[in-house]
Order: C-alpha cells, then structure tokens, then sequence
C-alpha cells in the first residue's frame, strides 16, 4: 500500500469479532491465558502473545504496526514520550564505558539527555558539526555505539550531511539513529538514507493537534548485529532475563525493537497509555494532509517576513536562497517541514512578537495545528550554556514558529500586528 493508505489503514482494517471499523480501545492491563502451558510459553518467547500491558496491549499494537509500516522498518515499540523512546534507546545501546556521537544541534531536552544525564550512567557524548563528516570520524571509537541526529534539527531546521555521516557509520559498523519527529515519514524516510534505527515525538506532528503526549523506535530492520558483534555483544550472547536467548539469532531483522521492549520497556515502564494511542493512530489519519499544509503555510509565512524591516535573518531550507536550499531539495523534496526560526532586529522586538500574538500561541510545543511561536533560549533550550547557544545557532533574538494549518493569510496578519 502507500503511504496515505498506510496512514488510514496501516496494522488495522476492521475489529473481526465486532466489525467496529475504528480500533478498539483496549483499557485492559492484562490478558487470560489460555492454559499453564500457554502461560509459560508466552514468558520463554516460544510463543507470541499478550501478557501484561506494561509490554504490549492491541491499541497500542495497531500504532506500532503502522508506524513501522509508514517508515518501512520491520517492527516498533511505542512509548510515553519522546524522551522515554531515546532514554530506552541509549540505555539499551549503551553501559558504562560507551561512547555516542551526536549532531551538536539538536533539540534542548536531548542535548541535556547527552550533556548531563548520561554522564551519570558512564555514558560520554561528544558532539559533531552536522554538515562536516569528518569530525563524526574522528570521534569514533572502539566503544562508539550510536551516531545521533535529528532529520531537520531543533530549532532552525538545519539539515544534516546525511549520506556523508553515514557513509562514516557503515565504514566502521555504527548504529545511525535519527529522529524524524519534525519531518515525519511523510517528508523524509530516514531509510532511504541508510539509517538504521528511527525516533519520534509523536506528541507532535504525528498525534498532531497538541493532545497526547507519546514516542516511538522504529527498528528499520537493516543492522546486522551478528555480523558487529564485536561492537554490539549484548544482541549475540545468551541473554540470562530470558533463559539464554540470543536476540541477534532469534529475531533476526527486529531484534533491537524485540529487546526494547522486552528489556527496556519491562524495565523502565515507560508505556504509552492505550488512549493515548488511541489519539495517536485518529491523528496519523490525517497526517498527510496536516503535513502538506504545514508546509505550504510556512513556506507562505517564511518567504513574508524575510522581506519584513523588523526581521534581520530568517532560517527556513524551503525558501530559495537559504544556505541549505540545495540539501533541502535533495533530502525533502515534499518541503522541509513546518518549522522555521527568524531573528527579530533585537531582543525587545522578539519579546514583543511572542507576547503580542493574538492568534498565534506563545507555548513550548511544536507540530500542533495551531500556529505556535516559541523563544528557544528561554525555553526549549535553556538549559543549555551561552557557549553552547552560540554552536547552536541560537540568539536572544530567536524566535521558533511551528507553522500551523489555519489560513497563511491570518497567520501573517497577526505577526504584522504583532511587529508593529
Ligand atoms: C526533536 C524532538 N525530539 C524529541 C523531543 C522529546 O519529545 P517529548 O516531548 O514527547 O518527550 C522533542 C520535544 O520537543 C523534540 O522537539
């Protein structure tokens, strides 16, 4: 199927017992065995089931499902945020000692991930220009388990070198992890790169109107694990939780999304409620149709105040001229997503842009249908240092729009009133 019939019918066509043509929401947390045998079995993993919902429950089963099927990968483990989804991820992929390289611009909560929390764990994140490959090689080491980078980066959409820093990846057998949250699979899959493992905040454009929080891995499926066994041992020896069972062997093409949620998820519990995805798969319905309307509108909304008096830069890869404009045809021909940041003349004149907005809202979320103005180094990323700002690409000046899908014209208005 393609892509905007995945999105409506991906992992669900109808309920066979009752009809319903929407999937049930399963509010169950646990599941009658059929007999002890059956029991056991479903522990051993001889046998595919449900057991407990802190694993899986069939609400959340149909998300999965049909995020792994809209991204091409084989399997997924759906979470209760974004955050949860990569902190399952490192810890899955990393122990003391390891190692990750990771894009020096990414979104705040995530550099704070790398910068401050994993370091209590043993964990050590160097940090790399994205556009310069290079650099990302000379940080590998033998303990390097993951390269790390977002498809368009939080908060100025910067595309990153993709086929250059994975080409790096491969040379020396690392897992590439991206996060499409801003692009979504419906502008960009991080497969047809060569990626290997993907992550989302589907509390954004994929639940898509600013409900549910919620997160996701996709297990693209293309990582042979035995054959690196050396860099990734945890996938090729005997696993004691699970009776000896060796995941490379054993689930082959899906084994990092099998131990996700076998490993990971039982552990931490970080488990999607199953309204919530609920909400998320309703959302997804839609989301070919949000996604070419973000675009269009920000594209609209981008190209006005690049001629605005008031606005010194703006940063949107859709709009010819930018810098990354080539990269951006390349890598989204559909458009670079739905978000862009502009730099006000000063700061006075950004402070009285995201209080003056009448329709426009002033909050710390992005991917919502409505028009969201956001001031990254006094939200999403500050936490980060002045130094770490400036590597960033972000100013006092700054100011983050995530487009919404109102009309364009209204948008524009209410920013003009709002510049003065
Ligand atoms: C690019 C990106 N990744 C991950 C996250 C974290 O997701 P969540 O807020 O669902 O935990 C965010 C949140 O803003 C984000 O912008």
């Amino acid at each position: 199927m393609r892509f905007n019939t995945i999105a409506v019918t991906g992992g669900f066509s109808f309920d066979p017992e009752t009809g319903a043509t929407n999937p049930p929401l399963h509010l169950s947390n646990a599941y009658q065995f059929k007999s002890a045998e059956h029991a056991a079995n479903l522990f051993d993993l001889t046998e595919a089931g449900h057991i407990y919902t802190r694993l899986h429950n069939p609400t959340t089963d149909v998300l999965e499902a049909r995020l792994a099927e809209l991204e091409g990968g084989t399997a997924a483990v759906a979470t209760a945020s974004g955050h949860a989804a990569e902190m399952m991820l490192f810890l899955e992929l990393c122990g003391a000692g390891d190692e990750i390289v990771a894009s020096n611009r990414l979104y705040g909560g995530t550099m704070n991930i790398f910068a401050a929390t994993l370091p209590k764990y043993g964990i050590r994140t160097s940090f790399a220009d994205q556009n310069d490959p290079a650099a990302w090689e000379a940080l590998v080491t033998d303990k390097t388990k993951l390269f790390y980078m977002e498809c368009l980066a939080n908060p100025d959409s910067g595309i990153p070198d993709f086929d250059g820093i994975i080409a790096v990846a491969k040379k020396h057998g690392i897992v590439v992890v991206i996060d499409n949250t801003f692009a979504t699979p419906y502008l960009f899959r991080p497969i047809d790169v060569g990626a290997n493992l993907v992550v989302h905040s589907t509390t954004k454009y994929l639940c898509g109107n600013g409900t549910v929080m919620g997160g996701a891995v996709v297990d693209l499926g293309n990582f042979d694990w035995a054959a690196h066994a050396k860099r990734y041992p945890d996938f090729s020896t005997p696993d004691a939780s699970y009776h000896g069972v060796v995941f490379a062997e054993t689930f082959k093409d899906t084994a990092l999304a099998t131990r996700l949620r076998l490993k990971a998820l039982r552990d931490m519990g970080a488990t999607p409620s199953p309204f919530n995805s609920y909400l998320t798969l309703m959302g997804i319905q839609t989301l070919p149709l949000r996604m070419a309307r973000h675009v269009e509108n920000a594209y609209r909304v981008a190209l006005w105040l690049s001629t605005h008096p008031k606005v010194k830069s703006v940063s949107y890869p859709g709009v010819l001229g930018h810098a990354q404009h080539e990269l951006a045809k390349k890598y989204f021909p559909k458009g670079p997503g739905g978000l862009f940041t502009f730099e006000a003349q000063d700061y006075d004149t950004a402070k009285r842009v995201i209080e003056s907005v009448k329709l426009c809202l002033h909050a710390a979320n992005l991917g919502d249908t409505r028009t969201i103005l956001t001031h990254p180094a006094s939200t999403t990323h500050r936490q980060s240092s002045p130094e770490k700002l400036g590597t960033m690409g972000i100013s006092r000046e700054m100011v983050r729009v995530s487009v919404g899908i109102e009309d364009a014209d209204d948008i524009i208005e209410d920013l003009a009133q709002a510049l003065g």
